[in-house]
């Protein structure tokens, strides 16, 4: 018995004074590990008479129960005494400035955009999309653009490699194929806007092989110029957020409108990078349009004697230089982080016609 009383005493000493979790865990493995001194204990009730057992069963187990608290609550202390420790040492100084949180920021081009579709929403526009990937079909034939009409040479087309079937995918080359997508698929009246990515073979300042339109389509009974006049005008003073514009309309031509119309608006561009509207003695080309052709209504299964329409086609990263002075529509492309630093905005502010489009 005195070898089990002195047994215990020296181990729950160890553990008392063990000095860190380490040396904790070699008094551990000492007492209870497969070969420690209290396991080879346990082994030996198995040998023992049921007599011998009974006294001694208890005893052993105790003794274990004993010093398995023990190390656990030491390892609580040590555990409790190193965090004290740790934090006793640790310092924080409250006036470092914080590090700069990595943030992102709306790239223009998708802040043109939400403001585009912000005014012609509140004007009753519906948002409608096609795919970059078109049918020649409704990039060109249904527009009144034959297969070997010289316009298709206007517009310097991506071809993407031919089918099986023969047939021949373009990239599209105007937001114009939305029209005939959503003609073929809806009654008027019709009232959309269609924004998205289009493709040309060209490349400079002005001129990106990917860039952005945008595409108004009015259909309805009674749809003549004047709507079309009205609603242009409506959307440049929301967007170049002044109150009075003055346009200029000029003769031109697209075959998939007659009359064809381009229009100019009035600006100052005395002081460059700095263009105010309303004012000045310089014009600014906005876009195409004019009134659908009757074909192109035909085509696409409307009854042009019933139903009249304007559409418009404007540049959303033209819009988006002009009105925040970017000089090179290609370095909207560039994904030059400096360059979208400066240029981006901020990513909660969503445009809005009362609370103010831009910044
Ligand atoms: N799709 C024409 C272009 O990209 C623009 C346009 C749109 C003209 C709608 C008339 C009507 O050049």
């Amino acid at each position: 018995m005195t070898n089990i009383n002195t047994l215990e005493r020296d181990i729950l000493g160890a553990v008392k004074a063990a000095p860190d979790e380490a040396a904790l865990e070699t008094i551990r493995v000492a007492a209870l590990g497969k070969k420690g001194t209290i396991s080879e204990l346990l082994k030996t009730l198995g040998s023992m008479s049921a007599d011998e057992r009974k006294i001694n069963g208890p005893l052993f187990n105790g003794l274990r129960d004993k010093v398995t608290f023990a190390i656990a609550t030491r390892k609580t202390e040590l555990g409790d005494a190193a965090l004290n420790a740790r934090l006793g040492n640790e310092k924080i100084d409250v006036t470092l400035p914080p590090r700069p949180e990595p943030h992102g920021s709306i790239h223009p081009v998708s802040q043109v955009f939400d403001e585009i579709t912000t005014i012609l929403g509140e004007l009753g526009f519906a948002i409608a999309e096609g795919p970059d990937v078109e049918f020649d079909d409704y990039n060109f034939t249904k527009l009144n653009i034959p297969p070997d009409h010289p316009a298709r040479q206007m517009q310097d087309t991506f071809y993407l490699a031919k089918q099986a079937d023969g047939s021949q995918h373009i990239l599209r080359t105007h937001t114009s194929p939305v029209q005939v997508r959503t003609m073929l698929r809806q009654k008027p009246p019709i009232r959309i806007v269609a924004p998205g990515r289009t493709y040309r073979v060209d490349s400079d300042a002005t001129h990106s092989p990917m860039f952005h339109q945008f595409e108004l389509l009015v259909i309805d009974e009674g749809i003549h110029l004047g709507h079309l006049k009205w609603t242009i005008e409506e959307f440049c003073k929301a967007f170049f957020e002044v109150d009075e514009v003055e346009l200029r309309a000029r003769p031109s031509f697209f075959p998939f409108t007659e009359p064809s119309v381009e229009w100019d608006l009035r600006c100052d561009r005395a002081v460059p990078n700095q263009i105010k509207f309303g004012q000045g003695n310089d014009w600014l080309e906005l876009g195409g349009s004019g009134m659908i052709n009757p074909r192109v209504l035909e085509m696409c299964g409307l009854d042009p004697d019933v139903y009249q329409g304007f559409a418009f086609g404007g540049g959303i990263d033209r819009l988006g230089m002009l009105k925040y002075g970017v000089p090179d529509i290609r370095s909207f492309f560039e994904s030059d982080l400096r360059w979208l630093r400066h240029y981006g905005f901020a990513a909660l502010d969503m445009p809005s016609l009362d609370g103010g489009l831009s910044r």
